[in-house]
C-alpha cells in the first residue's frame, strides 16, 4: 500500500482484543475469516455489512452515491450546504469532529467549513486505503486542520487512543446507522456517547421512511451500479480468502421488509453450486441467499425514541421538502 504522510491509526493500536494472530494471517484477514467461516456456516447464512468495503467496495459505493436513483447522498448534501451555520451554531464551540464511516469525507468537508473553532478532525472507517485518500486530501485543502484518522470497527471503538477530543461533535452520515438493527444502534449511540464524553454532541444522518417506488431502485439501479457493489463481496472473499465464488452464478436481491422496517440485501444463488474456501465447502440450492446488508428507515419521532434509549437527548432535527432525509442534532446531558 502507498505511503501517506497523514499516519493512520489502527483499532488493533487502540484495543488488542482486535489481534487474533497464530494464523498466519493479518488480525483484519483472520477476522474477515473468522466472519465468512462463521456466516457461510449458519443459517440463514448472512455476512456483516461492513466488510462490502474494500477499497473495490468504497470506490462502488460512491459510485452508488451519484446514481440519479440514490436519493440519501444529494439530499443529505443539501441539508447540510442549506443547514450548515444553524447545525454549527446550535452545536456551539466545536474543537474536534469525530465521523464514523467518513468513506469520501466528501459531505464532511461542508461540515467542516461550518466549525469555525474547529482544529482536530477524526475520521473512523474500516477501508483503509480510502480512509488515508480521504485524510490526505482534507489535510491539504484544509491548512491548519489536524486530521487524525483511525482504522477499524467503529462498532467496538473504546476509546480514541489519547487522541484528546476537547469539545467533540460526533458525525455519522449518509445513514450508516440503518446498517444497524436497532438494538446494535442503541449500543453504537450508547458507546459513542461514552467515547465523546459528557456534554457532547451527535449529528446523525438519518433516512426516512417512504414509498416504495423511491425506495426499492434506489438499492437495485438500472445500471446495476447496486448489484456490483454486492457482487464485490464474493471477489473480495475470492481475493483475499483464496475462494472460488463465481460472481455470474450469484445475484443481487433488494427487498422491502415492512415489519422491520428496512430494506434487506441478499445475494441470492443463481444454481445448485458448491463453493470452497479456506479448505471449507459450501452447497448451495438453487434461490438459497447470503444476507449481506440491513437498511433500516425510520420516522423522526422512531429515531428520536432510539436516541432517547441510549440516553441521547433530541435538540433540533432538519429534514428536506420531500421529507427523504433527516439529519438529528442529539446532545447527551
Ligand atoms: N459517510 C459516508 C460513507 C457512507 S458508506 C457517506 O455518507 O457518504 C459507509 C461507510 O462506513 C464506508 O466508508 C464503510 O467503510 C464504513 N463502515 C461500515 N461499517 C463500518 C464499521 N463497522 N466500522 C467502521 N467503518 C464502517
Ligand atoms: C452506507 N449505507 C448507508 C448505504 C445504505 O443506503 O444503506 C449502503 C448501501 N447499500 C446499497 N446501497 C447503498
Amino acid at each position: 500500500m502507498a505511503r501517506t504522510a497523514t499516519r493512520i491509526q489502527h483499532r488493533g493500536e487502540i484495543a488488542s482484543d482486535w489481534d487474533r494472530g497464530g494464523s498466519g494471517l493479518s488480525a483484519e484477514a483472520a477476522e474477515f475469516a473468522d466472519a465468512v467461516l462463521r456466516g457461510l456456516a449458519q443459517q440463514p447464512r448472512s455476512i456483516p455489512s461492513r466488510f462490502l468495503y474494500d477499497e473495490t467496495g468504497s470506490a462502488l459505493f460512491e459510485d452508488i452515491t451519484r446514481l440519479e436513483e440514490y436519493y440519501p447522498t444529494r439530499t443529505e448534501t443539501a441539508l447540510l450546504r442549506t443547514h450548515g451555520a444553524e447545525i454549527a451554531h446550535c452545536a456551539g464551540a466545536i474543537e474536534t469532529l469525530v465521523e464514523f464511516g467518513s468513506g469520501s469525507s466528501r459531505k464532511t468537508r461542508l461540515l467542516i467549513e461550518a466549525l469555525r473553532d474547529l482544529r482536530t478532525y477524526v475520521p473512523i472507517d474500516v477501508s483503509e486505503s480510502f480512509l488515508a485518500a480521504a485524510a490526505e486530501r482534507l489535510e491539504r485543502d484544509h491548512a491548519g486542520l489536524t486530521v487524525r484518522p483511525v482504522v477499524g470497527d467503529f462498532t467496538k471503538a473504546r476509546d480514541l487512543n489519547g487522541i484528546g477530543a476537547e469539545r467533540p461533535l460526533g458525525f455519522f452520515s449518509g445513514s450508516t446507522i440503518g446498517n444497524l438493527t436497532h438494538d446494535e444502534a442503541v449500543a453504537f449511540l450508547d458507546n459513542t456517547a461514552r467515547l465523546l464524553g459528557p456534554g457532547s454532541a451527535f449529528l446523525v444522518g438519518v433516512d426516512l421512511e417512504k414509498s416504495l417506488d423511491i425506495l426499492l431502485p434506489a438499492y437495485d439501479d438500472a445500471r446495476g451500479v447496486t448489484a456490483a457493489f454486492s457482487l464485490n463481496l464474493l471477489s473480495r472473499i475470492n481475493r483475499e480468502l483464496g475462494g472460488d465464488f463465481d460472481t455470474r452464478r450469484f445475484a443481487h436481491r433488494a427487498l422491502y421488509n415492512g415489519r422491520a422496517g428496512r430494506i434487506e440485501i441478499y445475494l441470492e444463488s443463481l444454481a445448485s453450486q458448491t463453493v470452497e474456501l479456506l479448505g471449507e465447502r459450501f452447497d448451495f440450492a438453487k434461490g438459497e441467499r447470503i444476507h449481506t446488508e440491513n437498511s433500516h428507515k425510520y420516522s423522526i419521532g422512531g429515531f428520536q425514541a432510539l436516541a432517547r434509549r441510549a440516553g441521547w437527548l433530541p435538540m433540533r432535527v432538519w429534514t428536506d421538502a420531500d421529507g427523504l432525509f433527516s439529519l438529528h442534532l442529539l446532545r447527551r446531558p
